[in-house]
């Protein structure tokens, strides 16, 4: 069967992000409910970046919020999950009464964790689960916590456990296993133990690759953030929305040292340093990050770039623990030979084909070579690309200004549909249904040529560098 190479639409991110007006909130979500149905893999929903940067992105939260509740397929992200036990009335009524007397290492642990809210996650104490009574269950991650005490030393006891672990494994559930002391006397360590459990279980940046029932599945979404700012305002989102709707954020810096102060006010190495902590952060809350790098090809402002700074750029990322680079020729200059010299250079860092960290290519259509560029990298064992509907997008502070005053703004993505009618042509599968995309397609265009006639009287968007 021919490989499966995996889509993200980042329309709603990138594509409006540069639009002269700022889109209704409902539009975009609208567009991002439109596109969970395509059978795309991820979708970028928003970027948590400064609203005076980019105000056309400022409702992230909302965004986040609305998408939250929308009736989306099953799926993706987390999947549907094996079933549960038929509920026994025996084990509820007793799970109920435990409920009531709680006392020593379980009401510890359950002051520890709904008090803290961790990640937003909720927790059930004293859940009923077929034979059994578990003392914390967390549904959403799957993860249930046992506390051990001394009794469990016993080894008739240890055999117990061990059937009981067996049986919930047997239901996709993860058993983290603490003891009464640390219950008791680190309950912090317990905290700390049950989001790295969570995360430890995200160690992939595509978990789950949906099914192949072609737009079936719920893609994973997805936000930018640049800073700490940024990644709290994303676990915020997600704590508002009361679950884990962002799954994986993406920071993002540049191989040309004049576009990375541009776009974010900082160095390529000062960038590096922001996102070690907001890294830590969402591997602790589970998220997986994706590390951007623009100018991959050109810089609209210094010119070609060498594949060797691509390198040395993707290093730095996958060096502080990024879980996926993505390479983003920003300015769309790439053709296929640039992009296989890049590519190759990168591979040498951060191994194409069977990595720890997996690359995706991300990119702009100026001159009508990026299929060609997709071709190349499917030659090179590229399986993850983005694009965004309607080939809609571009970075605000690539846009620069002419000689004759006039703005030259950054070029648009290359359009999902293109990406992934190439995809099929070269002989590989996608999960997308095209003809959904196109619907999606058409609404983005309609939404974009409605926010252009209300913005072509008022000033436009980015601060064009
Ligand atoms: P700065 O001005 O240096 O930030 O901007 P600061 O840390 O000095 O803070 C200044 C103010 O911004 C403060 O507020 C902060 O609180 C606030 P004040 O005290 O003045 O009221 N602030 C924030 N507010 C909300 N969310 C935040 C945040 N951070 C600070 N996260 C900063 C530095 C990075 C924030 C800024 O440069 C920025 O937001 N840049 C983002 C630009 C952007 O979004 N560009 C487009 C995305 S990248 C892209 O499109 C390329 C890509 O598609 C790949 C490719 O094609 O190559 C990914
Ligand atoms: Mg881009």
């Amino acid at each position: 069967m021919p490989d499966l190479v995996r889509i993200t639409d980042v329309s709603p991110r990138d594509g409006l992000q540069n639009e002269p007006g700022i889109i209704p909130t409902p539009d975009k979500v609208r567009l991002i409910e439109l596109l969970c149905h395509t059978g795309v893999d991820e979708i970028e929903v928003t970027s948590f970046v400064s609203p005076k940067w980019v105000p056309q992105l400022g409702d992230g939260r909302d965004v986040v919020r609305f998408v939250s509740q929308l009736p989306l397929p099953e799926g993706g992200g987390r999947g549907k999950g094996d079933p549960t036990p038929a509920r026994n009335p025996l084990t509820v009524a007793r799970a109920q009464a435990l409920r009531r007397t709680m006392t020593g290492p379980e009401k510890a642990l359950w002051a520890e964790l709904s008090g803290k809210r961790l990640a937003g996650l909720k927790f059930r104490r004293q859940h009923p689960f077929g034979p059994y009574i578990l003392d914390v269950f967390c549904p959403s991650v799957r993860l249930v916590i046992e506390i051990d005490g001394i009794t469990h030393e016993h080894v008739e006891a240890k055999r117990h456990d061990a059937e009981r672990t067996a049986y919930l494994e047997s239901f996709g559930l993860r058993v983290l296993r603490v003891s009464n002391d640390a219950v008791l006397h680190d309950p912090d360590l317990i905290a700390r133990q049950v989001l790295h459990a969570i995360a430890a279980d995200r160690t992939s940046p595509f978990p789950l690759p949906p099914p192949s029932g072609r737009g079936s599945a719920r893609p994973i979404f997805s936000a930018l953030v640049p800073n700490e700012r940024g990644m709290q305002s994303a676990l915020d989102a997600n704590q508002a929305s009361r679950r884990h709707v962002i799954e994986k954020v993406s920071v993002f810096t540049a191989a040309s040292e004049t576009f990375s102060q541009k776009n974010t006010n900082a160095s390529i190495a000062e960038t590096i340093e922001r996102f070690r902590p907001v890294i830590d952060s969402a591997h602790m809350q589970g998220l997986t990050v994706r590390g951007y790098v623009s100018c991959v090809i050109a810089c609209p402002f210094e010119g070609p770039i060498d594949p060797s700074k691509v390198a040395e750029v993707s290093k730095a990322l996958t060096d502080i623990g990024v879980d996926e680079l993505d390479l983003g020729d920003t300015i769309g200059a790439g053709s296929r030979e640039s992009t296989g010299a890049m590519l190759r250079a990168v591979d040498r860092v951060a191994p194409i084909t069977g990595g720890r960290v997996p690359i995706t290519l991300h990119l702009h259509d100026t001159f009508g070579r990026a299929a060609d560029c997709v071709r190349a990298a499917l030659d090179l064992g590229v399986r993850s690309f983005d694009g965004s509907v309607a080939g809609l997008g571009g970075c605000p502070y690539a846009s620069k200004r002419l000689p004759d005053g006039t703005i030259q703004r950054a070029p648009g993505n290359i359009s999902t549909e293109l990406l992934v009618q190439t995809i099929h042509d070269a002989g590989y599968r996608t999960n997308v249904n095209l003809d959904k995309l196109r619907e999606a397609a058409a609404f983005a265009r309609e939404i974009v040529a409605k926010s252009r006639a209300a913005a072509s009287t008022s000033s436009s968007g980015g601060t064009p560098a």
